[in-house]
């Protein structure tokens, strides 16, 4: 792998584990509320993340690149409501999607076909991403500051867990 796709891989590990702190701090946002479902749901989000991060980290090795693993920024904290804290989690995923498009055009301008080929699976999980938590971020719009439908979705929101895909690793 030459550098400079190296370079933009280190730093989309980064940016993973980004999103891993930035949903950590979502979840205790709502573990202060007392929302276990909406907290279950950024706790199994938190693992996705770590994940997208080790499976860039294991590419690296097969690969031959040298990872370097920068400091990550500090995330926001304070959210005014769960509608404010989901859609602060949808734009932030609109950013990975772009980060890993970036990342393709990388891949091709290099003839790095191999990395070219690993970015579709995340090419694939953005779609799914972007998708789950607009789903969250409509239910909320309807439910605006009702508080039994909060804890409807929040009940609904508990089941969700996280289990890596064998075939993905
Ligand atoms: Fe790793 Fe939620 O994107």
């Amino acid at each position: 792998m030459n550098d400079r796709m190296a370079l933009a891989i280190n730093k989309q590990i980064n940016e993973e584990l980004y999103s891993a702190y930035l949903y950590h701090a979502i979840r205790a946002y709502f573990d202060n509320l007392g929302f276990d479902g909406f907290s279950s749901w950024m706790d199994a989000q938190t693992k996705e993340e770590v994940f997208h991060a080790e499976k860039f980290f294991s590419y690296m090795a097969e690969r031959g690149g040298k990872v370097k693993l920068y400091a990550i920024k500090e995330p926001d904290c304070e959210w005014n409501s769960p509608l404010e804290a989901f859609s602060a989690a949808l734009e932030h995923e609109k950013h990975i999607t772009k980060c890993i498009n970036d990342l393709v055009d990388i891949a091709v301008e290099e003839k790095d076909y191999a990395t070219r080929n690993l970015l579709n699976w995340y090419i694939d999980e953005q779609v799914e991403e972007e998708d789950n938590v607009g789903k969250v971020v409509n239910k909320l719009r309807l439910i605006k500051e009702d508080g039994r439908g909060l804890l409807m979705l929040d009940r609904e929101l508990a089941v969700r867990t996280f289990t890596p895909d064998p075939s993905t690793e």
